[in-house]
């Protein structure tokens, strides 16, 4: 998804999107920054990947109907908005513009304000 691009930003070229299982999300690290990689239908989603609670890694946690179950103590994000729905989980999580080219899978690495009304 692009929104929240800005085309003054540069774009990384950070997977391909053969890579991207709709059940098992993959993490990767952009300039020091950790960042999941997540496959809903036929969009693909950002976010910072660490969770604000203990620090674990979400893209190793449980995909399920557009939510991320962290692996240590359960708390639960929704994938597309980042917007945290366990109060364990302490804060929503930011997201980054993404876009697929060619099959490549590349992201902004400015973080996306997105209304979490
Ligand atoms: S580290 Fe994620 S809920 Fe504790």
């Amino acid at each position: 998804m692009t929104t929240g691009a800005d085309a003054e930003t540069p774009w990384h070229e950070v997977a391909t999107l053969a890579q991207l299982d709709p059940d098992f999300p993959i993490g990767i690290e952009v300039q020091g920054q950790k960042i999941g990689l997540f496959l809903l239908g036929d969009a693909v989603h950002a976010i910072e990947d660490v969770c604000p609670h203990a620090y674990a890694l979400l893209s190793q946690g449980f995909q399920e109907d557009g939510v991320i179950e962290c692996p240590l103590h359960a708390a639960r994000f929704d994938i597309a908005s980042g917007k945290c729905l366990t109060e364990i989980g302490q804060r929503d999580l930011h997201c980054f513009p993404v876009r697929v080219q060619q099959g490549q899978v590349q992201l902004q690495l400015q973080r996306q304000a997105k209304d979490r009304a």
